[in-house]
């Protein structure tokens, strides 16, 4: 089969759509043939050599991918060869084959094209486990979403809306920010132009996020801290603005707030078939009722995942960027 692969650390020029083994799927597993795979900010991360596969993944980037079962390993149930899936992994996913535990498989849910599915493990994966499992947004509660219009931010607006939250969302541009109203943001900011803990407060009579999914780390600390309400909880996934940052713990402690911080990739296979399991019960029935989509902003073949980099680097998208086998 053919792959993307890293020969050394770089730019998007370091990427090379080259022949490679073909995987085997071992007990529990099954293979995919790979119909489109989705870029993750991690993919950038691990291009430039900042974030190596946790052990036993594949060495190709690739956190998700839509296609058909082609084989499938011993001790597997409940899917057939054929079958038209989507799946959350390790690694792997820019590739023509992938080989994917059952427990990470997801049904290409009714409604949605085989291709665009491809965008949706990863972000759903987690928007749910951090935002709902961890951070238990209720209904009437408010959501700060950081960069609002990224993958996992158009992700966290919808399926925060659905639940019936109100949601306050931070971008770079006007442009971005209408979009995230298009996808239902209430309460819009620049974070460019604009202080957010300032404009949060004032949008919600001073009382502040219930719940703040943050992908800025140590810049946006004390900010997120701020700008938290009583009882708030600020769940990080992403170290955009650095890993070492001053707690304020007087701060939270006078809000009796929360933080959490995780990363999906590295978690054990129990909780990733867990996360999983949640979703396709929570955020599947919304996604075939149509009340939430996955947000595609455009797609590249594969073999120039260089040119699909760039885009996602330079941030010049909305939502996913889609990286489709010819
Ligand atoms: N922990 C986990 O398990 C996990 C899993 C998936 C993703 N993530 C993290 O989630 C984040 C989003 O991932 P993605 O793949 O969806 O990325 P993406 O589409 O590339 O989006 C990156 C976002 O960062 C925003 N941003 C940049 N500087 C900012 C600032 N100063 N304040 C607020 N927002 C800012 C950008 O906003 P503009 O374009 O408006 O400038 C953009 O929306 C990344 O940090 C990623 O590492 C974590």
């Amino acid at each position: 089969m053919r792959a993307i692969t890293i020969p050394e650390s770089g730019g998007p020029e370091v990427l090379s759509w080259d022949e490679v083994p073909d995987p085997v799927p071992g007990e529990g597993e099954v293979l995919v043939e790979v119909v489109a795979s989705a870029v993750n900010r991690a993919d950038i991360v691990q291009r430039q050599g900042f974030y190596d596969p946790p052990p036993g993944a594949s060495p190709y980037p690739g956190l998700e991918c839509s296609g058909r079962i082609a084989e499938i390993g011993t001790g597997v149930s409940g899917w057939a060869v054929g079958d038209e899936v989507c799946a959350l992994l390790s690694g792997g996913g820019y590739a023509e084959k992938v080989v994917v535990p059952a427990g990470q498989l997801l049904p290409v849910p009714k409604g949605v094209d085989l291709k665009h599915a491809a965008a949706l493990p990863e972000v759903a994966c987690t928007v749910w486990s951090n935002v709902f499992m961890i951070a238990h947004l209720r209904p009437g509660e408010t959501l700060l979403v950081h960069g609002g219009s990224s993958g996992i931010g158009t992700m966290a607006i919808q399926l925060a809306k659905a639940v019936g939250a109100k949601v306050a969302v931070t971008a770079g541009t006007k442009e971005k920010l209408e979009h995230c109203a298009r996808l239902g943001a209430d309460i819009l900011i620049n974070y460019k132009e604009q202080d957010f803990v300032a404009e949060l407060k004032a949008a919600t009579d001073g009382a502040g996020a219930d719940v703040i999914l943050d992908n800025m780390g140590a810049k946006y600390l004390d900010r997120n801290v701020r700008a938290l309400a009583v009882n708030g909880r600020l769940a990080i996934i992403g170290l955009q603005g650095g890993t070492k940052g001053e707690l304020n713990i007087g701060a939270l402690l006078g809000k009796r707030a929360a933080i959490s911080a995780t990363t999906l990739r590295a978690r054990p296979l129990s909780e990733k078939t867990a996360i999983v399991a949640a979703v396709r019960e929570h955020v599947w029935p919304l996604l075939e009722g149509g009340h939430i989509r996955p947000v595609v902003d455009r797609e590249f073949p594969m073999s120039d995942a260089a040119a699909a980099h760039r885009v996602v680097e330079e941030s010049g998208h909305v939502g996913k960027v889609l990286l489709v086998v010819e």
